[in-house]
């Protein structure tokens, strides 16, 4: 599904990421796990058009995504729920999914009608976090952290993505808000949904995707199912702190 060949892409004359490849099939729960400067979110940006690489290819069924817009990407079927989620404070709720929703709505449907698939969107994501089903009206900016992380993948989910790439979704937030939104994650992957999941907490990482990849330095420095990684020597000493 997603096929990443050779990647190098980094910012001005820094190359971060190197040599970078990894792939996730259709339907996989695909965890990225690595320290604070890794290169995860850099990853995340080039995968979602929002950084343009320096060479590499990024294959997304079959077709070529690394030179796309941030835009053409979404529109392929890929959304990014970014780190620090990113919602926009001043607008409500509704307003926020509704810009997720654009995909849809712009350019126009003239034939088929702004709201083509907008209810049913809409109904999905108010399903799967009824905590914002009540905050409908309210601004994205005054919902708890947690709440907030549920509106930034309630808005790329608006897009109907066939891979969601979420970039440390479990930054900043309470276990017990950690644990809910994991659980989320793994709804979303058993309705289909693939997903590609960069983690600081590996050891939440590890426990919900089926398969990761280490990145240290911009490189991928293993790669295995997350049973063979938790039982990796190295892979405890440096991120699950054993
Ligand atoms: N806009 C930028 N300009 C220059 N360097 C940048 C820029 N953004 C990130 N970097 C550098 O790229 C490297 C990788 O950063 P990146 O944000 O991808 O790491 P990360 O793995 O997501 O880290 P974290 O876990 O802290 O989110 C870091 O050394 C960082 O300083
Ligand atoms: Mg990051």
């Amino acid at each position: 599904m997603l096929e990443v060949m050779g990647l190098n892409a980094g910012y001005g004359e820094i190359q971060i990421l190197r040599d970078l490849s990894l792939t996730v099939e259709p339907g996989e729960c695909v965890c990225l796990v690595g320290a604070n400067g890794a290169g995860k979110t850099t990853l995340m940006r080039s995968l979602s058009g929002l950084l343009r690489p320096v060479g590499g290819s990024i294959r997304f069924d079959g077709q070529e995504l690394a030179r796309l817009s941030a835009h053409d990407v979404v529109t392929r079927g890929v959304a990014l729920v970014p780190e620090g989620r990113r919602v926009f404070g001043p607008l409500t709720v509704r307003d926020n999914l509704e810009m997720g929703a654009f995909r849809h709505l712009w350019p126009p449907n003239k034939e088929k009608g702004r709201h083509d698939g907008f209810g049913r969107d809409l109904e999905f994501v108010l399903t799967l976090f009824p905590r914002l089903r009540e905050r409908l009206q309210q601004p994205a900016g005054t919902l708890s952290g947690g709440e907030q992380q549920m509106l930034a993948i309630g808005r790329a989910l608006m897009t109907r993505p066939k891979l969601l790439l979420l970039d440390e979704p479990s930054m900043g937030l309470a276990p017990l808000v950690v644990k809910e939104i994991f659980a989320t994650i793994r709804a979303l992957n058993a309705e289909g949904i693939a997903i590609l999941l960069a983690e600081q907490n590996a050891r939440m990482a590890l426990r919900t995707a089926s398969r990761g990849y280490v990145i240290a330095e911009g490189r991928i420095v293993n790669s295995a199912d997350t049973a063979a990684l938790q039982r990796d020597p190295a892979v405890q000493e440096a991120y699950l702190g054993f």
